[in-house]
């Protein structure tokens, strides 16, 4: 099939967080099942030099929206970039959602209404490009949401045929614009109600996606099910319950090429689970790097990600006194809320030989952490799926985290014994369930047969790409059948 993969990030060139991973890996993993995947994202200037960029479409100013350029890049991975070159929407200081502030771009609602206006053209009949009509228009997060709208009014002129899929990746993020943008967006008013675009009086472009996809994914089969709640459900519950038979969840995969221990060129040392010495050299090497104090037996816990309350990491600072008290080290990698990056930076400053924050984004250093941690620490709120806890277990480093989304799908409790548990899993998000998982990772780590059983068995789990490739490969289908 012709797959559309729609998105506004794409490791290696642009990534803030988790849908970067995703979109780098799983349109390879879906070519190498036969598909002809091409990912539609805008042309920021991380892709100014890439190497091998070929124009192959104009488009003329139309319905109010710029001229602009499709370019096309052929990857090794038999996957075609298609790079939307507009710089007047796309070439901007700072990433792909906010200015270096961390402010939101002010153009947002356009520059991501028109993402999804061209990939809808591209999927319809009145194509600026027939010689490739995909079969699948795949979109993700509230950044394509309105491309399922804007497909489907071609479908009701009898003018589109393909299918529409949109995979939330975070149903927190919902796009959410004044209605008055409606007009730019070229959005009729019959549906700028409630049946539509609407939400609490603003326009959602993420509502938009799951209104009018013909089929809703998400990132894990638990968040699925949360994501019909009221507790989790943003507000959104009862749009997911009424399509609940539209909605499946499936589970990230991990991109083993660049996340494997044993070929991992960030690493001091590469180790895999028979020979785990090197993973001790990444140990100390990390302790040295973050200026912690050089010492095997010093249980060392590892922390990368979005510095916001969804991750938990105010729990993680409420539970420094104790990791202080029992001589235990805590090395952070991360960026986000000011409060909490303060916070950390304060307790390195106070503690360096126990504690250290490095406060940015930095590839190499979150693949250090990952190998030189001995418990990766991820006690989130809620976890649409989460990738750190699965690299983490490929890295040897059992990750302690709450019982939600992906993290209950991938994660086993040490209660599941030493044949089978994969790290520590606790009950609910609050301080005293973490200080509770914190003191039983402690007990673990000091049980070396034990520990060693719990590494191994994370290291053996098969979290590869390509079992998910073929549930959305199997989706893709049923679609395409029906
Ligand atoms: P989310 O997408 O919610 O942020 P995930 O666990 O799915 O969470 O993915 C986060 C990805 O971003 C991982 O690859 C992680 O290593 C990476 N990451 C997050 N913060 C940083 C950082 N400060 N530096 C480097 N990589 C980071
Ligand atoms: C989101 C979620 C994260 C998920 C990632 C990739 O950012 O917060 O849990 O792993 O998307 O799907």
């Amino acid at each position: 099939m012709r797959v559309l993969f729609v998105t506004p990030e794409c490791a290696p060139w642009v990534k803030t967080g988790g849908l970067g991973d995703v979109s780098g890996a799983l349109p390879p993993a879906l070519a190498a099942l036969g598909h002809d995947v091409r990912v539609l994202i805008p042309a920021y200037s991380a892709f100014a030099s890439l190497p091998g960029r070929r124009s192959v479409l104009h488009l003329t100013a139309r319905e109010g929206w710029p001229a602009a350029r499709i370019d096309s890049v052929a990857q090794s991975s038999g996957v075609t970039l298609l790079l939307l070159d507009c710089p007047e929407l796309f070439v901007h200081p700072g990433g792909p959602y906010a200015d270096a502030g961390g402010a939101d771009h002010a153009q947002n609602a356009r520059r991501f209404g028109f993402l999804a206006r061209v990939a809808a053209w591209l999927a319809s009949a009145d194509t600026p490009w027939p010689a490739w009509q995909p079969d699948v228009l795949h979109g993700h997060d509230w950044t394509c949401g309105l491309a399922p709208f804007y497909l489907y009014l071609a479908r009701l002129r009898g003018q589109a045929t393909a299918a529409s899929v949109t995979t939330v990746h975070n149903l927190a993020f919902q796009g959410r614009f004044w209605m008055a943008d409606a007009d730019m967006l070229g959005i009729a008013p019959a549906w700028r109600g409630i049946d539509g675009v609407e939400f609490w009086g603003d326009l959602s472009m993420l509502k938009a996606g799951l209104q009018f996809s013909d089929a809703i994914t998400t990132v894990s089969p638990t968040y699925a099910r949360e994501i019909q709640t009221e507790a989790l459900g943003v507000g959104l519950h009862g749009v997911l319950r009424a399509r609940a038979d539209r909605l499946v969840g499936i589970l990230n995969g991990v991109d083993t090429r660049v996340w494997n221990p044993r070929t991992d060129a960030y690493l001091a040392q590469r180790y895999d689970a028979r020979d785990m010495r090197g993973k001790a050299a990444c140990k100390a090497a990390l302790q040295r790097e973050c200026g912690l104090r050089e010492d095997p037996a010093a249980l060392l816990f590892g922390l990368v990600g979005r510095l916001t309350e969804q991750k938990g990491i105010d729990l993680v600072v409420q539970a420094l006194p104790w990791l202080l008290a029992q001589g235990a080290q805590l090395a952070v990698l991360g960026q986000g809320e000011p409060v909490l990056q303060e916070a950390l930076r304060a307790a390195a400053a106070a503690h360096p030989r126990q504690v250290s924050a490095l406060i940015g984004f930095d590839e190499a250093r979150a693949h250090r952490t990952e190998a030189g941690a001995d418990v990766f620490l991820m006690p989130s709120r809620y976890e649409p799926c989460g990738l750190n806890q699965m690299y983490s277990q490929l890295y040897g480093t059992p990750p302690l985290v709450h019982a939600t989304g992906g993290l209950a799908d991938s994660v086993v409790d040490l209660d599941a014994g030493a044949d089978a548990a994969t790290g520590i899993v606790i009950p609910e998000a609050t301080p005293g369930a973490l200080l509770q998982g914190l003191r039983r990772a402690q007990d673990a780590f000091a049980d070396p047969p034990l520990w060693r059983a719990v590494q191994r068995n994370g290291m053996r789990q098969r979290f590869g790409w390509e079992d998910s490739a073929r549930q959305y490969d199997a989706l893709y289908r049923r679609l395409r059948a029906a």
